[in-house]
């Protein structure tokens, strides 16, 4: 399974690249937002992108098919690499479909059960992004849905990639693993927290204690 950082903060999506841990980068207007308003989203998108060069889903905010495909266009124009994340309401499906007839990748999200992922992908999803987090947030089973999106995808042989998105904690991650997600995505600081066991910190110490210790004595000698 790929990991994705789920971020549009420069300095976060530079450390994450740094360690050689991600593969792409999931962007939203919320997550957009919480960025510098000055700077223009173009600006950040594209330095985004140099940052990863992997895969980069970019968001549009309108409601309507043609101002979505109006927007997908404008984005591909400063950003050709760009995968278009479109909302999953009955007008992002229709401009999906178009998109997909035009080979433009797409990332369906919002995306809260089983029928909505079959939708998204019998429209021409590249990616299906499985929101986990806000599902368990209103008494829902996260990831029982990814798993039941799984197992459709298993017997139908969907090209569309499951995306397990709104991730709050390293058991999300372990848990879309294990339901056959092919990507999550996922924010910097639980990206951060997946890598961290206290035996490791404990570990290191005692191994850097003992280095330290030996050293002395042969210094002594
Ligand atoms: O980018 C979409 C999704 O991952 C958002 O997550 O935490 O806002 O529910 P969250």
């Amino acid at each position: 399974m790929q990991l994705f950082v789920d971020s549009a903060n420069l300095d976060e999506i530079r450390h994450a690249a740094q360690l050689g841990i991600i593969t792409g980068v999931t962007t939203n207007p919320s997550l957009l937002a919480k960025e510098d308003p000055s700077q223009p989203v173009e600006r950040i998108i594209s330095t985004i992108h140099e940052i990863v060069g992997g895969h980069i889903s970019v968001e549009v905010v309108s409601t309507d098919t043609d101002g979505m495909i109006r927007e997908a266009e404008e984005i591909l124009s400063w950003l050709p690499e760009a995968t278009i994340k479109i909302p999953m309401i009955p007008a992002g499906l229709a401009a999906v479909h178009q998109l997909s007839r035009r080979d433009i990748p797409t990332n369906v999200t919002l995306v809260f059960s089983p029928t909505q992922a079959l939708a998204a992908a019998n429209a021409g999803a590249s990616y299906v992004s499985v929101f986990l987090g806000r599902l368990d947030d209103i008494g829902h089973d996260g990831i029982g849905v990814l798993r039941d999106v799984a197992e459709i995808w298993d017997i139908h042989r969907f090209e569309a990639e499951i995306i397990a998105a709104s991730v709050r904690h390293p058991m999300h991650i372990v848990e879309a693993a294990k339901a056959g997600a092919h990507i999550a995505t996922v924010p910097y600081k639980v990206l951060m927290q997946s890598l961290k066991h206290p035996l490791t910190d404990a570990g290191l110490d005692a191994f850097l204690r003992d280095a330290a210790k030996r050293q002395q004595r042969s210094v002594a000698v």
